[in-house]
Parts: structure tokens; sequence; C-alpha cells
């Protein structure tokens, strides 16, 4: 089904990815595509309306980031936030300038034409998230201004017989409280949408896609049990039952627990087909002795890649292999970077061991708040689709130093305590990523009336938008205290617990 859809003319800024977010959160479908992006892919996308980004270049600068002209002559709403607000202002001859200051953080907003169809239902006094240095001092002809602020003349800049639109400030994150209304506003009183972007549609129509095009044939899918593969496992299951079968590879460094449950939900709940590969005394003694971090991945990569390719020996050829490639993984971005990509994000390299006709990534068009959604209407338990991120090699880079099984046990068993109290406490989808690391250190304790000589156990929480940056989460002290009793108490070998107060960066999240 073609579904309405919305440009987002990316140039670079910070929050695109947040404009693309918000304006499906509207149930409206849309698309990220850089600024250079060609007139020809435009007007193929038959958007109903185009959203300009911020971007961190000035507009008068030489080599600022422009856009074809023609977008103007499409006949589609547009909208400008920030540097896109700006750049609007510049391409249809208004002036912006450079003052002395810069404006930054929450302003009051001061709606000068409240009848403006962007502000339908915003109230006449409000504040919004400001972030710029230029301003827009002289407005293209045909357009009004429909709000300031204090130091900004021109915050919000309309042209109703183009439906041209601008706004300086940013609409699309929280600081603006009223930022969600006008961009409803812009798409359904501007643009004329209809919202025919649900998940419970995209969820049927892919099934019946993804059959069609399988048709009898087999599908692979390399099974983790984290959110994107298993969602994307489900749905392809529920379109070719067993003609999928799903590989899951228990390296013995997963959570504790984990391998039986992934396990049984995708054989019992969903009646996958499902060869679990119970891989741990291979992984446990290709590791052994190994302390450097980068070695262990790359044991663990190889050693991953290789049993895989004796799974694939067995099962002989297949037509299709699963990829749980998300949108962020396709958006290029507009300021020319290469997309950032983590290899160790992806089951790299399975392309090249099993022998098959064409990947099938049915999350390609989804961020991962959507693939979350799909997976919840595809009746995935909720505590799977809400699964915190887990590094593909596990285990073995949250124990600093050699990893021995009995390492393993410890760090499983405190970290089960850990995660249980997280989510007693209410905080598991506060704390974006949480877990206990087994350090190298031991040092003296005492317990009862004896000396103990024993490990160190850090415990990690961290807050995030995209594991780029992350800050340290501020858990309470009696969430804490409790938390580290338990593991003093119940996990042996282990006498003095630490928190993780760094945020990245300068750390990284995991400590290796
Ligand atoms: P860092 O430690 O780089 O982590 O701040 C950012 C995010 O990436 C995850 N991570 C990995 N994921 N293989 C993975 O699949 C890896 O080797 C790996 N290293 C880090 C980490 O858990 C966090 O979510």
């Amino acid at each position: 089904m073609q579904h309405e859809a919305i440009l987002v003319l990316d140039f670079g800024g910070q929050y695109n990815q947040l404009i693309a977010r918000r304006v499906r959160e509207n149930n409206v479908y849309c698309e990220v595509l850089p600024y250079s992006v060609s007139m020809d892919r435009i007007r193929a996308g038959n958007y109903k309306g185009i959203i300009f980004t911020g971007g961190p270049s000035s507009v008068k600068a030489e080599n600022a980031p422009r856009c074809n002209p023609e977008v103007f002559e499409l006949g589609v709403p547009v909208l400008g936030i920030c540097y896109g607000a700006q750049l609007m202002a510049q391409m249809l001859g208004g002036q912006v300038v450079t003052p002395d200051h810069r404006e930054y953080g929450k302003r009051d907003l001061v709606l000068t034409h409240a009848a403006s169809p962007l502000f339908k239902d915003v109230p006449t006094e409000t504040s919004c998230w400001m972030s710029h240095t230029d301003h827009i001092e002289t407005m293209p002809a045909g357009f009004a201004r429909i709000a300031e602020t204090e130091t900004c003349p021109v915050a919000a800049m309309e042209n109703t017989a183009r439906n041209y639109y601008a706004v300086q400030f940013h609409p699309e994150v929280l600081h603006t409280p009223e930022g969600g209304r006008m961009l409803h506003n812009f798409l359904y009183e501007v643009c004329g949408c209809a919202g025919d972007w649900q998940m419970s549609t995209f969820v049927q129509d892919s099934i019946a896609k993804i059959k069609a095009q399988i048709g009898d044939r087999k599908v692979l899918c390399a099974l983790s049990g984290g959110v994107d593969s298993s969602v994307a496992a489900v749905m392809i299951h529920k379109a070719v039952g067993h003609n999928l079968t799903c590989v899951f590879v228990d390296h013995g460094l997963l959570r504790k627990d984990e391998g039986d449950s992934v396990e049984q939900i995708f054989t019992q709940q969903f009646d996958m087909n499902l060869i679990r590969v119970n891989a741990q005394d291979r992984f446990l003694t290709k590791l052994a002795g190994v302390s450097d971090p980068e070695r262990k991945r790359k044991i663990i990569g190889e050693e991953f890649i290789r049993v895989f390719e004796e799974e694939g020996k067995k099962i002989g050829k297949v037509d299709f292999l699963v990829q749980g490639t998300i949108y962020p993984d396709v958006i290029e971005s507009g300021a020319g970077d290469a997309a950032v990509i983590k290899s160790h994000h992806n089951v790299g390299g399975l392309p090249d061991v099993i022998s098959f006709e064409a990947l099938i990534e049915p999350l390609r068009d989804l961020f991962k708040d959507e693939v979350r959604k799909a997976g919840l209407e595809l009746g995935i338990p909720a505590d799977l689709v809400w699964r915190q991120p887990f590094p593909g090699p596990g285990l073995a880079i949250r124990i600093m130093g050699a990893i021995t099984p009995d390492k393993v046990e410890i760090l499983q068993e405190a970290d089960a305590i850990f995660r249980e109290e997280i989510a007693k406490a209410g905080l598991d989808r506060d704390v974006h990523q949480y877990f206990a690391v087994l350090t190298n250190i031991r040092s003296v304790g005492v317990m009862g009336d004896e000396r103990t000589y024993d490990y160190t156990l850090a415990l990690r929480g961290v807050t995030t938008t995209d594991f780029m940056t992350a800050d340290w989460y501020r858990i309470p002290y009696d969430v804490l205290d409790h938390i580290s009793r338990r593991i003093v108490n119940e996990v042996r070998h282990i006498n003095r617990i630490v928190y993780d107060v760094t945020s990245k960066p300068p750390a990284t999240i995991e400590w290796e």
C-alpha cells in the first residue's frame, strides 16, 4: 500500500531523526533524505509536504547546504525549522543577519498572529526552545510574521498563499511544549494529511507482502533474542510459517536464563522452526586466557560466523536471508557523513558464508520505537519488546580480563539481581541500559568474622537517546543500597559494589 508521505529534507541538524519520529507519531509516514537529493527523487516521492530541518551551518556561508530552488515550484507545503527557516527566507528573497548575541535555551514565545493554521489550539503565550546565532531580519515578499520572542523578531512566519511556514525555534523537542501541536497542525491543517500510517496496517501489509514475495521458498534468520531480530522473525513467521528457520547461537555469554527464555518464547508461543546451537564450550575454549577487549570481540564474531556457516551447510540452500536493518541504519545524513552504522550491531559477514538469493529486511522503514510497536502488534511479550540493548559479544565485554565459566556465572547472578531490583523499583523503562560489570579488581573485606579477598562489581545505568552519548542515571540511594546488600549477600566472591558515575563521553557505556 502506498502511504501518504512527508519529506524531511536533512540539512545536518542534530534533531533530524527526532523530527521524522514526531511526524510518524502523528500517524503520517515520512522519509528523511539529504538536502542534495535529486529533484527526480523528490518528485517520485509524491510528498504531501516538506520539512526543512535545522543544521549547523550559516546560510550566509559560501558553501552552506542549499536545496534545489525547484523545491519551491512543486506547489507542496514547506515548513522550515531553524536553519531550514533561515534558508527558506534567504532563498525566497528575505534577509538573514548574524547579530552579536546567540539565542540559546528556553524562551517565551508570543504569537503575533494566533489565527495562523500552524497555531490552531496553541495559546497566544507559550514558550519554545531556541538554538541559533543567525536570524531572519527581513522576510521575503508575501510573508507575514506570526510569532516573536524578546530577542528574535521573526520567531515564525507564514505565506498562506503558497503554504510556506517557518519557525526559528525547534518544535520537535520537548522543551517546546506546544511544538507537537504545531507539527500536528502543519501535517493536518496545512498539508491536509489523513493519518494513514498505523502500525496495525503496516504489520498486516508487510505480512501480506512477505507472503507474496517468499511464497513457498525457504528463509533463514539469525535470531539473537534482541528486539530487532525477534520482531523481524515473528513477522516473517506469520507470513510463511515453517518455511522460516531461525538459528539461535547460544555462546554462553548471555544473561541468566536468557537462552532458555528465547527458546521457550519462539518455540512454544510462536511454534517456530528454531535451531538452538549450544556452543558455550566452543566459545569459552576460544576465549580462554584472552583479556584484550577487541580480541574478545573478534574471536566471538569469527566463531559466530563459523557456527552459523556449519548450520547453514546442514540446512542447505536457502532462498532468503533475514536482516534486522532498521531505518536509522538506512538514513544517509544530509551533512554528507556516511550513515553511522556500528558494524558490531549487525550480524556482519553472514551474507558471505550463506548462499542465498536475496536479503529480506522487513524493518527497513521503521524507527526503533516503531519496531517495538510492531512487536507488540505481533503479540510478542512486552518484556522482550522493551528489552534493553545487549551487545553481541555479551558478558564477554563485561568481565574485565580473562573469562572463566566461574566468572560468567558470578556475573550472571549479580546482573540478574540488579535487573530484578531495577524492575521492582519501576525504573526499567527510565534507565535505558543497565548492567553489572565484573571488574578484575579484588579487595579486602570482612564477612562474619572472616577476612575476604574478593571481586569488586561495578553497576552501570545510563539514559540516552541514540547510544552515541549518554548520561549516568541517578538511581535513588535506597535502591542502590538494597541492590548492593542483596548482591554481596547472595552472590559468592563479590564483596564490594561501586556505581559508575561517568557519562559518555568521556567514558563509553560498556566498560570494554
Ligand atoms: P559503547 O560502549 O560504545 O556502547 O558506548 C554503545 C552501545 O553499543 C553497544 N555495544 C555493542 N553492541 N557489539 C554489539 O552488538 C559490540 O561489540 C558492542 N559494544 C558496545 C553497547 O551495549 C551500547 O548499547
